[in-house]
């Protein structure tokens, strides 16, 4: 029987040197977004984060997977989880299976306790020092918020800093549901993801002091979508 194609969807990949528009230039943002991050407190080494946002829709899965990108360049073992359990969509932008992933290696570790690295999948790049390696979302779990707010995962995500340089976490969105709560609770600090066009101040604001009322560090914003005349895609960092 002819295997099943997995379903994909395209977004912004700045390893994709194929596409006309400047990739250097992305590339180059997301150096800097980078940086931005490694230097963003001083008193505490950033390895862990995770990214979050208001609603749907305001790129931050393409940040995530962009930002592993470019940590990759830098780091050996970086390691991009998807947590945005109630709409996985890392293995489509990256064309992975996701036919076991976080919630199957959940259940497992919750009896077991030991770090199984099957259910982790790895990706190269020339650009890459050490390997990529990926987490998807996994099965679909009727309980997303119970699974992410457990003893389990928190122990999990321990496990996960033990094996890996650097960690970068996609959550879901904070403005309807709180699953970016212990997920940003289990790292070390949380990027919050503007869109330009779809994200108002206000409830921006709102979710960013939600987040900090529960103890979640906010390193800074990433602002996407922004109409800048050369392209859809802009990023900063503030
Ligand atoms: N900087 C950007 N400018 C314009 N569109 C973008 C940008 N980044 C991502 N997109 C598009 O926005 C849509 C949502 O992106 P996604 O990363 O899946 O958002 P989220 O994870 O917040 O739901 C996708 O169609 C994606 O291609
Ligand atoms: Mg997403």
């Amino acid at each position: 029987m002819a295997q099943k194609k997995h379903k994909t969807r395209k977004t912004l990949n700045i390893l994709d040197k194929t596409k006309k528009h400047n990739q250097f230039d992305y590339t180059e943002i997301f150096r800097h977004i980078r940086t931005n991050i490694e230097f963003s407190t001083v008193d505490k080494e950033i390895k862990s984060i995770s990214i979050t946002s208001t609603q749907p829709g305001e790129a931050k899965t393409t940040t995530s997977m962009n930002l592993a990108y470019i940590f990759a360049t830098k780091y050996q073992r970086v390691l991009l989880v998807d947590c945005d359990l109630r709409k996985t969509m890392l293995h489509r932008y990256m064309k992975m299976s996701n036919k076991q992933g976080l919630t199957d290696a959940l259940i497992e570790f919750g009896k077991t306790h030991r770090f199984n690295p099957e259910y982790i999948q790895k990706m190269s790049d020339p650009s890459f020092i050490g390997t990529l390696s990926v987490l998807t979302g996994g099965v679909h779990v009727p309980n997303p918020s119970e699974l992410l707010g457990s003893d389990v995962f928190k122990e999990y995500m321990n496990v996960l800093k033990q094996n890996y340089d650097f960690i970068i976490v996609d959550c879901a969105p904070v403005g309807t549901i709180s699953d970016a709560i212990p997920v940003g609770n289990a790292v070390d600090g949380t990027i919050f993801v503007v869109s330009a066009q779809d994200t108002k101040r206000k409830d921006a604001a709102n979710c960013i002091s939600l987040l900090q009322r529960n103890n979640v560090n906010v390193l800074g914003s990433v602002l996407t979508k922004s109409d800048t005349g050369s392209g859809s895609y802009s990023y900063y960092y503030y």
